[in-house]
């Protein structure tokens, strides 16, 4: 049998699809607790966090309005750039409103700042962040984050949403690439 390309490009398995999936059903049931009874706008931030999204969306069982949000901060390549700007706007008003700003990676940190502060001058009731992995390690500016699924350590990872030169989001599992492959 062919190879997948993943399996072919892939150094090491760092979290597996059952650990991925498992730990998804947790926090989502925690969301769920968290937010009963609130008007709970989630917000995904494309591309990284589409997989992700899906999944915990669809194990959270309260009503919940899915948004969706397109920044830059990468290009093709593993360095931040430092500025954040908007290529696609979520299309509701957020004032009043319980906002989990749900994101693939928590880095350095400077994205998610930025996207917190901007969306906060909309007036929402409250403004939380929920991310799938934290490279703990990487941050250069303070950011709290309510739900952390895996904390990593300080690798270029790819899988489940997460690219390497906008490949390898469809491998199922979260991993770290050969090095021959940036070379
Ligand atoms: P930062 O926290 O502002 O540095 O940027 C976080 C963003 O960088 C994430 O949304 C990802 O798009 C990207 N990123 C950071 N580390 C990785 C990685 O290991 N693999 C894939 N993308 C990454
Ligand atoms: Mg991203």
């Amino acid at each position: 049998m062919e190879q997948n390309y993943t399996e072919r490009d892939i150094r090491e398995i760092l979290i597996t699809e059952e650990e991925i999936q498992a730990k998804v059903k947790e926090v989502a049931a925690q969301i769920s607790k968290d937010y009963a009874g609130k008007d709970l706008v989630a917000i995904c931030i494309l591309r990284g966090c589409c997989i992700f999204f899906s999944d915990l969306m669809r194990n959270v069982t309260i009503p919940v309005d899915m948004e969706f949000m397109a920044t830059s901060s990468y290009g093709n390549g593993a360095q931040s750039t430092g500025n954040v700007s908007i290529l696609y706007d979520i299309q509701t008003d957020i004032k009043g409103k319980s906002v989990l700003i749900v994101e693939d990676i928590i880095d350095t940190g400077i994205t998610l700042r930025q996207l917190k502060k901007l969306l906060s001058g909309r007036e929402p009731e409250s403004i939380d962040i929920c991310v799938l992995l934290d490279k703990v390690d990487r941050r250069v500016t303070p950011v709290d984050v309510k739900y952390t699924l895996f904390k990593i350590p300080n690798e270029f990872v790819v899988g489940y949403g997460l690219d390497y030169a906008e490949k390898y989001r469809n491998y199922r599992q979260i991993g770290v690439l050969k090095p021959e492959i940036y070379e």
